[in-house]
């Protein structure tokens, strides 16, 4: 059978993971689109790719041998880039977060199942081998069901640039809580993807246009540009099942330094992901430790799980799952559905923290 052919959208700082994973997993990357042609080029140089368009259109005209595409362009365009590309007939894997609500992403669900295609998103902390041997213990019943969590990830000075497409609200969708999903999709994925019941929170949006709380991340700055999302989100999620879930979600706050992990009290045993800082010289910002907290035969046991490690934050690993998953070797890592349950929670959260009241679902 010969190798899957992709056709990347958007020469973003995400791209050179998905080419690794795409290629790691046996696929052929063939064309790069970008509306500014010469960063596809500059991008598709001595990787050999060999086409270059400026739009996913004349990218599907001219390369028809595409059987797949991802998407990584500013949040805006997520919708109607992949719904053009599943109605042309690819799979496709888009960047998170899946769109700018959740009626877009419902749309998009809609047609992958229409058009009976694959439509994965780069949540790539599930891919994460720390996430993965949480999810063994979970899977062979060592946690229980999952009562509570909390997802953290807040940043002390972590604007990505002020006045480019991230903090403009028309473009991204919103801050935070929308750019840093990781960790509540993964306490998501640990509790089963429960059906949400209520919803409370509150965003924040102080220190925007503060200089001393942009990130060493992110795009520059654009004078003149607009500057109008939330800085901060803090929430409590109640699920049908009787579950609950704290969220904390920051660009920009006054905690002592950054924090990325997933905690979480399961009936049998507890457990935590959480990022390590500036420990052995790694990448601080990469490396990821993950525990589970029991009880053996009346003594408190801890298990400290030794996951190899993966600098690229499972980012690899998740593009080549969805080429996996198209050719039937693995089981997609996540779902349309799911991604759409995360989007109405994303909904939720701000209109909750307008309205200064508890939202149901
Ligand atoms: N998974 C992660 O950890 C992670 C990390 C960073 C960014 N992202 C996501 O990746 C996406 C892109 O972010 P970025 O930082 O690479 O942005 P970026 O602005 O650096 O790059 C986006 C590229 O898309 C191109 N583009 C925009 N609209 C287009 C269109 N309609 N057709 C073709 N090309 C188009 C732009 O010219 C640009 O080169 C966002 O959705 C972001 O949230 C994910």
């Amino acid at each position: 059978m010969s190798a899957l052919k992709l056709g990347i959208v958007g020469a973003g700082g995400m791209a050179s993971y998905h080419f690794d994973g795409f290629t790691r997993a046996g696929a052929e990357v063939v064309a790069m689109a970008d509306k500014d042609i010469a960063r596809a080029r500059e991008f598709g140089a001595g990787r050999g790719i060999s086409r270059f368009y400026t739009g996913l259109g004349e990218m599907l005209d001219g390369s028809p041998e595409i059987g797949a595409v991802s998407v990584i362009t500013p949040n805006k365009f997520h919708k109607p880039l992949v719904i053009e590309a599943l109605e042309r007939g690819r799979h496709v894997y888009c960047e998170k977060p899946p769109a700018l609500n959740a009626a877009e992403t419902e749309a998009m669900k809609e047609a992958a199942e229409k058009a009976g295609k694959v439509l994965m998103f780069d949540l790539n902390n599930r891919a994460r081998p720390e996430a993965k041997a949480i999810m063994y213990y979970i899977q062979n019943g060592k946690v229980g069901e999952i009562n509570s969590a909390q997802a953290t990830w807040i940043r002390r000075n972590g604007i990505p640039g002020f006045g480019g497409w991230f903090t403009n609200k028309a473009i991204a969708g919103g801050g935070p809580v929308l750019d840093l999903p990781h960790m509540f999709d993964l306490a998501l994925y640990f509790m089963g993807y429960p059906e949400p019941d209520w919803v409370l929170a509150a965003v924040y949006d102080d220190f925007m246009g503060n200089p001393a709380f942009k990130g060493p991340w992110g795009i520059p700055d654009l004078a003149g540009g607009v500057t109008d999302v939330e800085s901060a989100c803090h929430a409590f999620i109640t699920f049908k099942t009787g579950q609950c879930l704290m969220i904390r979600s920051s660009w920009a706050e006054m905690n002592e330094r950054e924090v990325v992990s997933v905690t979480f009290q399961g009936r049998r045993s507890g457990g935590k992901i959480e990022r390590l800082f500036d420990i052995d010289g790694l990448d601080g910002t990469s490396i990821d430790n993950c525990a589970i907290f029991t009880e053996e035969d009346g003594r408190q046991v801890d298990y400290l799980i030794k996951a190899e490690k993966d600098e690229t934050m499972g980012r690899v690993a998740q593009a080549a799952n969805f080429v996996d998953a198209i050719t039937g070797k693995e089981a997609p890592l996540n779902t349309p559905a799911q991604a759409v349950i995360m989007m109405k929670l994303v909904d939720a959260m701000y209109e909750s923290a307008a309205a200064r009241r508890p939202v149901k679902l």
